[in-house]
């Protein structure tokens, strides 16, 4: 088995590329990053059990002449990933998000290699009730989200000439790994609780639900999907369960007990609260096995000899 994971020295990607090798016999795995997050440490310490290569590359101008003819699968995790961050710079985003994953689809339908693609449940935006992947009124509230949606239709239609894909919606990850960023809700509130940080929530979503996915049901589901082949371009919602942001901070609260919450405004917040169902994805057989307490204690956990 030849993999291609590409923005593989991220949160999702470093913990992938050292579960493939439990999920797959000695795999041979080619990591693919610029580097532009500086996440060094995502290549310290890989395990003995598969063949690792590391290739420094843009994937807008990466040669996948050299390596994708062998390959039996691409997973695609290198994006720009800070929605809030880069919400005022969508052409930025636009730039690298939809430029890579068009330059990657375009080469893995000329090579014939089916492609994993991680979108976003983001691309849901508001919604009045609970959505699946029928939901044709998409809400997009960042650059980032608009983006993924543009790239799901680029793909839609090169699976439409051939291009064998899975497109997987990821809910917010939560979980630790070695490459993992803070810039997202979970990791954040926990970062900022074992810093005595005030916790800041967007003043609308307290009571607000989000879908959420732990970092190993993110793993195994790509996993999954590889193993039962499922590339003839369907969407599929990944995501463990939907939260309140009140229930995160509370069972925050759990392993740190002495925080405060501060309420902030951000450009990208919005009023409604949306609930993403996974029934599609557990239909084809896939349990999601994830815990929101585990995940937070981890990262907790991982932290706590940081705390002053
Ligand atoms: N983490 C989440 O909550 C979440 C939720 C939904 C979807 N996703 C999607 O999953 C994928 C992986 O997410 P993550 O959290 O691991 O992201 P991350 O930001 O932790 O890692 C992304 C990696 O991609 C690399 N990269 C960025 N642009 C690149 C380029 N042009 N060429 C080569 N490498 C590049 C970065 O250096 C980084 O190592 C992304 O597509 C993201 O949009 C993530």
């Amino acid at each position: 088995m030849k993999l291609i994971v590409t923005g593989a020295l991220g949160h999702i990607g470093s913990e992938l590329v050292r579960r493939l090798p439990l999920l797959f016999d000695r795999p041979e795995i080619i990591i693919v990053d610029n580097l532009s997050t500086q996440r060094y440490c995502s290549l310290f310490g890989l395990p003995t059990n598969a063949k690792y290569r590391f290739l420094q590359a843009d994937v807008r101008k990466a040669k996948w002449e050299d390596i994708l003819p062998e390959a039996n699968c691409l997973v695609h995790l290198a994006a720009m990933t800070d929605a809030a961050g880069t919400a005022d710079k969508p052409d930025l985003v636009y730039d690298n998000n939809f430029g890579g994953t068009s330059a990657v689809a375009k080469a893995c339908l000329q090579y014939g290699v089916p492609l994993v693609f991680p979108s976003s449940t983001s691309v849901y935006g508001s919604q009045n009730s609970v959505v699946d992947e029928t939901c044709e009124e998409l809400q997009p509230q960042s650059p980032y989200a608009n983006s993924k949606i543009a790239e799901e239709n680029f793909i839609k239609d090169l699976v439409a000439k051939g291009l064998r894909a899975c497109v997987c919606r990821f809910g917010t990850i939560y979980g630790k790994s070695i490459g993992m960023r803070f810039h997202t809700a979970v990791n954040k509130f926990c970062w900022q609780a074992v810093m005595h940080q005030p916790i800041t929530v967007w003043r609308t979503a307290m009571d607000q639900k989000r879908p959420y996915l732990a970092l190993d049901d993110a793993c195994n589901a790509i996993a999954y999907a590889i193993k039962l082949n499922l590339f003839y371009g369907s969407v599929y919602n990944i995501v463990t369960e939907n939260h309140t942001v009140r229930g995160v901070v509370e069972t925050i609260r759990e392993f740190v007990s002495d925080f405060s919450l501060e309420y902030v405004d951000h450009k990208i917040m919005n009023q409604l609260s949306y609930e993403v169902s996974a029934a599609k994805f557990q239909g084809v057989g896939f349990s999601f096995t994830g815990n929101l307490k585990a995940g937070i204690e981890g990262t907790v956990n991982i932290l706590r000899n940081a705390r002053s």
